[in-house]
């Protein structure tokens, strides 16, 4: 699988993708950043796993400089940022230091915005673990932090040097989040691959096995995908819109079951479903090509179910989104397998029907 290269404003970027691509990562850091001087950011639970498959391949050059940080949701926050910077201060870390991020998408967020604004802006390398940051937070550069008040309403535009994505990585991966980072696999072949989206429906049992071929065949794929749209349109003035499928209604969900009930892919997946149903309702895609993405996202398995969650609820959140612009929610709906349209509105009456019938949506998939 050849390399993917990214353009961005602060430069080109490569993401490795492979089997044992952590193999000669030390010399590829170095050639990327023009220093060795690297210190690790991850978590104690990725560490556990991985931490000595990491050193060994990276080597750092001043014996093993490894900060490790809470990666729970809730820890994804300024006071974590404070605390590894001045751990980064302590260990003497200067200018041309290099950081790693080994971890998912919490480590990558973190680490990435420390990365940018540490004195000003060190090099950022990320080696993500879970398929959430393989396919989609190790691309593009968006780090951040949330606030009491909101997910990710702190953060910077920072593309990393370089991306060395393993899919090995992903065997120690709880299955409930390796399920969770399927739905958002799915997300990619919808708005923008037929093809992925039928390699999905033919092999999803070779997937959820972890199967290597499958996940050699998928993974890259994605990452061309989010590769292609992030170079398009970095600052998501219009293309990179469609990555938001299903998370119009996901991220309410979400905020109103407390960030408690759902894994973000699993309310990703209730959101595609909606979004689909919100498609068809308004005349834009056609009722067998919403039922094949509706099965899709059932057969990555049982989504936790919705409870009492009502749709003023999940609107006045969605108005709420940084998102919505002057009270109008703009939704990405699928016109077809493959193809999505952003920034679309529909009145509220026909998601409100949508949202009261998704329970029995899902059932009848099943079926
Ligand atoms: N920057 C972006 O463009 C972007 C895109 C999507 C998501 N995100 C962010 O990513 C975060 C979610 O990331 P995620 O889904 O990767 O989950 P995560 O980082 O929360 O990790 C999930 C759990 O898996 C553990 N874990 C990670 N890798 C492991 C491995 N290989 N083996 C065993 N356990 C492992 C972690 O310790 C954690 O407990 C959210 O905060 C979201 O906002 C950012
Ligand atoms: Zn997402």
């Amino acid at each position: 699988m050849p390399n993917t290269r990214i353009r961005s404003s602060a430069g080109t970027y490569e993401i490795r993708c492979q089997r044992m691509a952590l193999i000669g990562a030390a010399r590829q850091i170095a050639r990327a950043c023009d220093s060795n001087e690297v210190f690790i950011l991850s978590s104690p639970r990725v560490w556990r796993h991985w931490g000595k498959s990491v050193v060994r391949a990276i080597r750092p050059a001043h014996g093993n400089r490894v900060i490790l940080f809470d990666d729970a949701e809730a820890r994804k926050d300024m006071s974590n940022v404070e605390a590894i910077c001045r751990a980064l201060h302590r260990a003497g870390a200067d200018r041309h230091s290099v950081l790693v991020a080994v971890g998912g998408g919490v480590v990558g967020d973190v680490a990435g915005f420390v990365a940018s604004s540490y004195l000003r802006g060190v090099s950022l390398v990320h080696i993500p673990s879970t398929v959430v940051a393989q396919v989609d937070s190790s691309i593009g550069g968006k780090t951040g932090v949330n606030l009491p008040e909101g997910k990710n309403l702190v953060g910077a535009f920072y593309p990393p040097k370089l991306v060395i994505t393993d899919p090995i990585l992903l065997a120690t991966l709880p299955h409930r989040e390796f399920r969770s980072g399927l739905y958002e696999v799915i997300k990619s072949g919808v708005i923008a691959d037929a093809r992925l989206f039928a390699y999905l429906e033919q092999n999803m049992r070779a997937v959820l096995r972890r199967d290597a071929a499958a996940l050699a065949w998928i993974i890259p794929r994605c990452i061309q995908i989010k590769a292609r749209v992030v170079t398009a349109d970095e600052r998501e003035r219009g293309l990179r819109k469609i990555l938001n499928f299903g998370h119009t209604l996901g991220h309410a969900l979400e905020a109103v079951t407390g960030y408690r009930r759902f894994l973000h892919g699993e309310a990703i997946g209730w959101g595609m479903i909606a979004a689909a149903r919100i498609a068809v309702a308004s005349g834009r895609l056609s009722q067998s090509q919403a039922t094949r993405i509706i099965r899709l996202i059932m057969e990555v398995g049982p989504l936790p179910a919705l409870g009492r969650v009502r749709a003023g609820q999940l609107r006045k959140i969605m108005l709420g989104d940084k998102k919505s612009r002057a009270g109008r929610i703009r939704w990405v709906l699928p016109i077809r397998i493959g193809k999505a349209q952003w920034d679309v509105e529909v009145p509220w009456a026909t998601v409100t029907r949508v949202i009261r019938r998704l329970p029995q949506v899902a059932k009848e998939a099943r079926a």
